[in-house]
Formats: C-alpha cells, sequence, structure tokens
C-alpha cells in the first residue's frame, strides 16, 4: 500500500505523514529531506540554488547528510525550493523515491508532486493544507522554540514567497492530485487532524 501526502510547507504533512505510517506499519520518506539535502550541499559549497550547474553538482550527495541537523533550516528550506524548480534537479532525484514507493509491503511519502508525479498510482493520497497565517503561527512558534530570533512577519513573508515558487515553477507545481482527499489542518490540532487522515485513508483503501 502507498500513500501519497502532499502539500505546502508548514502545512502538518510531515507529522501526518509519520503517524500514518506508525498506524498502518510502513516505513515513510520525508521528500523534502533530498530537496534540503542539495540546497544545503550548494549553499555549503558558495554556490546558487538558482543556477543548474550548482544544483546538479549538489545532487549526488552522501546518506549521512539526511541526518544533518542544518537541514531544518529556513535557510536551507529556501535553498531547497529555489533547486527544486530546476527540471534536471528533479529528474535526478526521482529514482530514489520511486524505489522508496515500490518497497514491498508498501510506504508512505511525503512532499509537494508524491500524488501527481512520483506515486501517481497511489492507493491513498492526501492533500493537506492550512491558511498562511496558520501556517506561519506554527513554524514561528516552532522557530521560536528553538531558540531563534525572527518575527513573525519576516516567516510569513517566507511562506509566502515559498508558497509562490512552489505552486508557479513549470515542472511538477504544487497542487492537490485529482483523486486526492483535501484535509484543511487550519482549526484543528495535530490529534484532530492525525484522526481525520487515517478515516480519509481508510475510506480511500476501502478500509470503513
Ligand atoms: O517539505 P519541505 O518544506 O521540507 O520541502 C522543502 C522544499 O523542497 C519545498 O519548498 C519544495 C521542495 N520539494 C519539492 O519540490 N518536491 C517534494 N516532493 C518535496 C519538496
Amino acid at each position: 500500500m502507498i500513500i501519497a501526502v502532499d502539500g505546502p510547507a508548514a502545512s502538518g504533512k510531515g507529522t501526518i505523514a509519520r503517524a500514518l505510517a506508525a498506524h498502518y506499519g510502513l516505513p515513510c520518506l520525508d521528500t523534502g529531506l533530498l530537496y534540503r539535502a542539495v540546497g544545503l550541499q550548494v549553499l555549503r559549497a558558495g554556490g546558487d540554488p538558482e543556477k543548474e550547474a550548482d544544483a546538479l553538482a549538489a545532487c549526488a550527495f552522501d546518506d549521512a547528510l539526511l541526518d544533518d541537523r542544518e537541514l531544518k533550516t529556513e535557510a536551507a528550506g529556501a535553498a531547497a525550493s529555489k533547486v527544486s524548480a530546476i527540471p534536471a534537479v528533479r529528474a535526478a532525484l526521482i529514482d530514489r523515491q520511486r524505489a522508496f514507493a515500490a518497497r514491498p509491503g508498501g510506504a508512505v511519502l511525503d512532499g509537494r508532486d508524491i500524488g501527481t508525479v512520483i506515486a501517481p498510482h497511489a492507493d491513498a493520497k492526501l492533500y493537506v493544507k492550512a491558511t498562511p497565517t496558520v501556517r506561519a503561527r506554527r513554524r514561528h512558534d516552532e522557530l521560536v522554540g528553538l531558540g531563534h530570533e525572527i518575527s513573525f512577519d519576516k516567516v510569513l513573508a517566507d511562506i509566502r514567497a515559498r508558497d509562490l515558487r512552489d505552486t508557479t515553477r513549470a515542472t511538477a507545481p504544487l497542487r492537490p492530485a485529482d483523486d486526492a482527499a483535501l484535509l484543511d489542518t487550519s482549526y484543528m490540532d495535530i490529534d484532530a487532524a492525525v484522526d481525520r487522515a487515517i478515516s480519509l485513508v481508510d475510506a480511500q483503501i476501502g478500509n470503513r
């Protein structure tokens, strides 16, 4: 069984994907980490994440990089969003994601294009969303909790810039698959969102 979980930054899709993986006993891949690894490697090499040659040179990364704490920073997220608009970068990361989706027994993958491009035949698809203000509030609380000094307005501006880039790029833009179930988490806490996600997946796989 393949479960695809897509949605914008800070929508809750990562937490929901991990909870679904635990519930159904499946492995989980956060595909954003792959783009973050490429983006971070470009930054560390002093390159430009919008330049194809710099981004492509960073596509072969060591798996150990996927555990790097710096991947979670806003700088890595913004660089990830930039490299992810380059078609050759997306192509370089496809095989790895499809191989994960093809694991015997199945898998949960979360990202932007899982239900549309990586696993269009997924058994269940969720598109998780929340208003930009709610997502910025969550991300701001998280960053402040980690000790970062950053204004709410800056976080909101970053979220809007990332949404714009992710939804308007020519290759695999962020959008719900036609057959995805929509889950708006704006006014739900995480437990309610996970419960709802499980019932939506159960309904799609005929496990009511
Ligand atoms: O989910 P995230 O915030 O970690 O993703 C970081 C960036 O990577 C996101 O802004 C766009 C890109 N991305 C993508 O283009 N396709 C995916 N499947 C996952 C992430």
